[in-house]
Parts: C-alpha cells; sequence; structure tokens
C-alpha cells in the first residue's frame, strides 16, 4: 500500500490513516511532496509506516530499504519512485491538494508522489482536501472528472468549518470512509484475475463502393472503457473493436475488424474461451447487398440503395452461448425503452442488458459520461449521469454479483493487506 500525502492542513490527518492501515495489516510506504513535509515530519510516517518515507527523486542511496533477495535483485538499477510505484497494489492520495490533481492532470512527475502516480500500474483513490472555492471551481471540477474518467476513485471532501475560519466543503473525508474506498479499490483490483473477457466496441462500416462507407455515430469510448476496467480487475481482455475515435487501451489484445461480418466472425472465434462477454459495439443493423467495385458517380436521378440485413452478432452467441458464460448485450435507444430492453435480454439471450436514451442529458453519443440502466431478468437498476469509465465499473461490479450469485459463493470481503508491497521493509 502505498500512500501519497500532500501539502494542506489535512496532512496531519494521514497519520491516522496509516496508522489504521497498519492496524489492519497492511504494509505502508509513505511518499510525500515538498509541500506536505512542511505539514508534518517524514520522521512521523516513517514511524507510523515503519518504513522509509519517500520524499524526492533524488535519495535513492539514502533509504534503507530491507528487501528479501529476490525483490533485491527485481530492484536491482531502478529508481526508488519505480520501484515503489510496482510495489504498489494500491496508491492512496490524502490529503490531494487542488494543486497536486492539476498536476496529476497533466501528467507532471516533477516530485515523488507525482512520479510514483505516473509511473504505478496499481488503483489510485484520490482523496481531495481543500477550500470550499477551490473545490466549486471549474478547473477542479475539470480535474476531477479527468481523474475518474482515467479510472481514479475520487473519496469526496466532506462538509463543514474548514481551516480558513469558513465553512463549506472541503475537509478531508473520514479516515473510515477512505479505508473503505481502498477495500473496494482492492477488491476491484483482483475481482477478475485470470478472466478472459471479450469486449466489442466502437461501430462498423459496410462499404457503399471504395471510398464511402455506411456507418453510426458510435465514438468506441464506452466499449474502450469497459475493456480498461476489466484489464484493471485482472482480467485477460481481447478488445473486438470497429472504427473508433479514441485510442485503444494498453495491456488489452486487439482484434481490429471493419465491417458487422468482420466482427461476427471475430467475436464467433474469441467468444470461444471467453467466459465474459460484452456486446459494446454499435453494430450496422444492414449492409449494401452489393459494394460497387469503382466510385458511384454522381447523376441527377435519385439513388435508391439495396440494404440487406446483417446477422444479430449477439443473438447468435446467445443461441450458442457456452457453459457458464455470461453475456452482456447493451440497448441503444432514442426513447426510455425499458420494454426494448426487456424484450433484447429474453430474444438476444442475455444475462444482462446495458440500456441508454441517447436523447437523455449525459448519454449523448461519442460524450465522455453515460446514463444506463441495468436490466437483468431480476431486477432493474437506474445509474445516476457518471464517465463512462465509472459506468463499465458499476458493469462489471454487477457481473460479479450475478456470477457469484450463480454460482452460490459470496462476494470474497475486502482485504487490505497487499502482497508486494510487503516486500519492502526497513533493516
Ligand atoms: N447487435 C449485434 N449485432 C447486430 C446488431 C446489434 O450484436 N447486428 C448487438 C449490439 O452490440 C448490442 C445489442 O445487439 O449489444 C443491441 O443493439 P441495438 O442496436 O440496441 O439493437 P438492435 O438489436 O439492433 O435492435 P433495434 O435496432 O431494432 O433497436
Amino acid at each position: 500500500m502505498v500512500v501519497g500525502v500532500s501539502g494542506g492542513i489535512a496532512t496531519y490527518k494521514v497519520c491516522e490513516l496509516v496508522r489504521a492501515l497498519k492496524k489492519r495489516g497492511a504494509a505502508v510506504v509513505t511518499v510525500m511532496t515538498p509541500a506536505a513535509t512542511q505539514f508534518v515530519g517524514p520522521l512521523t510516517f516513517e514511524a507510523l509506516s515503519g518504513n522509509p518515507v519517500l520524499t524526492d527523486l533524488w535519495g535513492h542511496q539514502r533509504l534503507a530499504w530491507d528487501l528479501p533477495e529476490e525483490a533485491r535483485r527485481r530492484m536491482g538499477g531502478r529508481v526508488a519512485h519505480v520501484d515503489v510505484a510496482e510495489a504498489a497494489d494500491c496508491l492512496v492520495i490524502a490529503p490531494a491538494t487542488a494543486d497536486l490533481m492539476s498536476r496529476l492532470v497533466r501528467g507532471e512527475t516533477g516530485d515523488a508522489l507525482t512520479a510514483v502516480a505516473l509511473a504505478t500500474p496499481a488503483p489510485q483513490v484520490v482523496c481531495p482536501s481543500m477550500d470550499a472555492q477551490m473545490w466549486k471551481h471549474a478547473a477542479t471540477r475539470a480535474n476531477v472528472a479527468t481523474l475518474r474518467a482515467r479510472g481514479a476513485r475520487i473519496v469526496e471532501p466532506e462538509s463543514g468549518e474548514l481551516a480558513s475560519g469558513l465553512e463549506g466543503k472541503g475537509r478531508l473525508a473520514g479516515t473510515e470512509t477512505i479505508l473503505a474506498e481502498v477495500s473496494a479499490a482492492l477488491e476491484r483490483r483482483v475481482s477478475l484475475r485470470g478472466v478472459d473477457v471479450l469486449v466489442t466496441a466502437g461501430s462498423t462500416e459496410e462499404p457503399l463502393d471504395p471510398v464511402r462507407v455506411l456507418t453510426n455515430r458510435s465514438s468506441g469510448k464506452m466499449g474502450y472503457a469497459l475493456a480498461a476496467a476489466a484489464r484493471d480487475r485482472g482480467a485477460n481482455v481481447t478488445l473486438v473493436s470497429g472504427p473508433a475515435r479514441v485510442e485503444p487501451p494498453q495491456g488489452v489484445t486487439l482484434v481490429a475488424v471493419t465491417s458487422a461480418m468482420q466482427m461476427e466472425s471475430a467475436v464467433r472465434t474469441h467468444a470461444a474461451r471467453a467466459r465474459v462477454v460484452v456486446m459494446a459495439a454499435a453494430v450496422a443493423d444492414y449492409r449494401p447487398a452489393r459494394a460497387a467495385e469503382g466510385k458511384i458517380r454522381s447523376g441527377e436521378r435519385a439513388l435508391t440503395l439495396d440494404l440487406v440485413p446483417n446477422p444479430d452478432i449477439l443473438a447468435g452467441l446467445g443461441r450458442s452461448r457456452r457453459r457458464g458464460q455470461f453475456i452482456v448485450g447493451f440497448a441503444l435507444e432514442t426513447a426510455p425503452g425499458l420494454t426494448a430492453a426487456r424484450r433484447k435480454l429474453l430474444q438476444k439471450g442475455c444475462d444482462l442488458i446495458v440500456l441508454n436514451n441517447v436523447r437523455e442529458r449525459g448519454a449523448e453519443l461519442g460524450g465522455d459520461t453515460n446514463k444506463v440502466t441495468l436490466v437483468a431478468a431480476k431486477g432493474v437498476e437506474r445509474l445516476p449521469v457518471l464517465s463512462k469509465r465509472e459506468v463499465a465499473e458499476r458493469i462489471l461490479d454487477r457481473v460479479g454479483t450475478m456470477l457469484a450469485a450463480r454460482h452460490g459463493a459470496t462476494p470474497r470481503p475486502a482485504r487490505i493487506r497487499p502482497r508486494r508491497a510487503a516486500r519492502i521493509s526497513r533493516t
């Protein structure tokens, strides 16, 4: 567990957080910004965590890490902030000042904490604390939204009296609230460990001639967020993607396709071993009966296109589902659509349908947010407008609980006991 501390009046409260993490059995490494050390001395965190504190990018030699032989070999020739970043199974940043969040968003690495934050593959729990006006400012709102969209869990500050003597929202969340978020982040991190997940995303393009296509306005953002979220939960992700407007996530197996027919063939190949399939792609329902060999010429007369239906990939999957496979479909509607979603759930043989009405505010095609309703045979869950990453997390949470219920297992209780960070201790 790595606790990143930035400099604000709430810095002293993080001593309590480190103590609580230790009490729960976590091995804790603290990383402080120079400003944080103005509020609380590194010695305090060293004593509480039982580990040297990383305060800058230059003191590698001074840190007396006591490491098992294997870990010593692994870290040989590396720099401290990269070692800490790799050892972390969760990075908790508390307090996260407005300035720190702004630097995190820009990907700066000028101090040990921002460098660790950029280098770590671990989930991040960001606990802001600042003046109420700073918290409300459009710049902070945008930074929080960006961090959320990148997968960070934001533990919202609480309301009350602030260091300035004014009242408002900006106090660091309580230790128990932060611990609950850390547990949830750790739980999510392993919730799909080793599970083969197939995600489809993007649009499809159906050729009319060598230069023109029939397509739709899907951006691919929702499917890509699902693939990234599943990857971060430890899944082996195959992403079958049609054309999209965003960069595909790293760390997944990308299968690029263009048309619905190509997507069907790729899905059939990769679904054979997938335990979970999420069909987020906006597949064209029709394709031109024939793609013209040469460019279709302009003219005065009206042009009629002959379209033939594409195969329904999701329905095909539902019919040939392998034992124990869990299938999630989407229902993209331009009206409330609950009846249509229930019909699609049955007709396409899915376990879960993610319904979204693109006419609703926050659910527009191509946007960074979505507003969905999760429709299962037993129960309908309406979610508020959330970042696409958070929608992805909620969908995967639901997949996890439904799978656990199917196998009669109760979800594992959350545990704060990092394995890899435990390799770092004092001599
Ligand atoms: N889908 C599919 N193959 C198609 C069309 C859709 O696999 N040829 C999948 C989508 O990926 C999505 C689900 O089916 O998961 C629902 O897609 P949607 O466009 O909402 O519905 P349709 O089945 O196309 O029905 P309609 O257009 O009549 O609403």
